[in-house]
């Protein structure tokens, strides 16, 4: 991380990391579906350390779980300081990337299928996510009179 992505007090913008959380996501979702992609949202996302000027950033993303047209990907940020090198983790995010075709409209993308207890805890991990945000809306919808 350069100066250009920090505040005057040497400290990384949380939007910087999004920015990359959002663009390894995309790249994972693309791989995954072999189409464009467009972030629909953004589940979560914690900052557990600062990041600072000269640390190196690594960005890992993850297809957690691919329903009709959308995915839930995981991303993990770590840290490095360069000269110790002692890294932690600083970031965990879960952003749902939705496929289009040729027009730009919602197309369908090829299910997972875990292949080990740790591919089937995040798919699951995901299908909660997913229930709680759809459960949410309803919840907001039918406290707003159906609109
Ligand atoms: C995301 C988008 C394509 C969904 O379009 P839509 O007309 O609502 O399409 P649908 O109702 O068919 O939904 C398509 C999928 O998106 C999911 N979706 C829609 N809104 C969502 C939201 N806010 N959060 C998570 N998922 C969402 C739906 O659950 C559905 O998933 P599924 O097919 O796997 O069940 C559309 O809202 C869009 O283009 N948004 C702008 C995206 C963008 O530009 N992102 C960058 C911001 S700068």
């Amino acid at each position: 991380m350069g100066v250009a992505d920090a505040n005057t007090a040497g400290s990384v913008h949380g939007g910087r990391i999004m920015y990359l959380c959002d663009e390894v996501a995309g790249i994972a979702a693309i791989r995954h579906s072999g189409r464009r992609v467009v972030t629909a949202g953004v589940d979560r996302m914690n900052f557990l350390h600062a990041v600072l000027v000269g640390d190196l950033v690594t960005v890992r993303a993850t297809v957690n779980a691919a329903w009709r047209t959308s995915m839930e990907v995981g991303v993990r940020v770590e840290r490095e300081r360069v000269q110790s090198g002692e890294v932690e983790h600083t970031s965990t995010a879960y952003l749902t990337m939705v496929a289009l075709d040729d027009e730009r409209r919602p197309t369908e993308v090829p299910p997972i299928a875990p292949e080990n207890q740790v591919e089937e805890r995040r798919q699951r991990e995901a299908q909660l996510r997913r229930s709680y945000r759809l459960a949410e809306r309803e919840q907001i919808v039918a406290g707003r009179g159906g609109q």
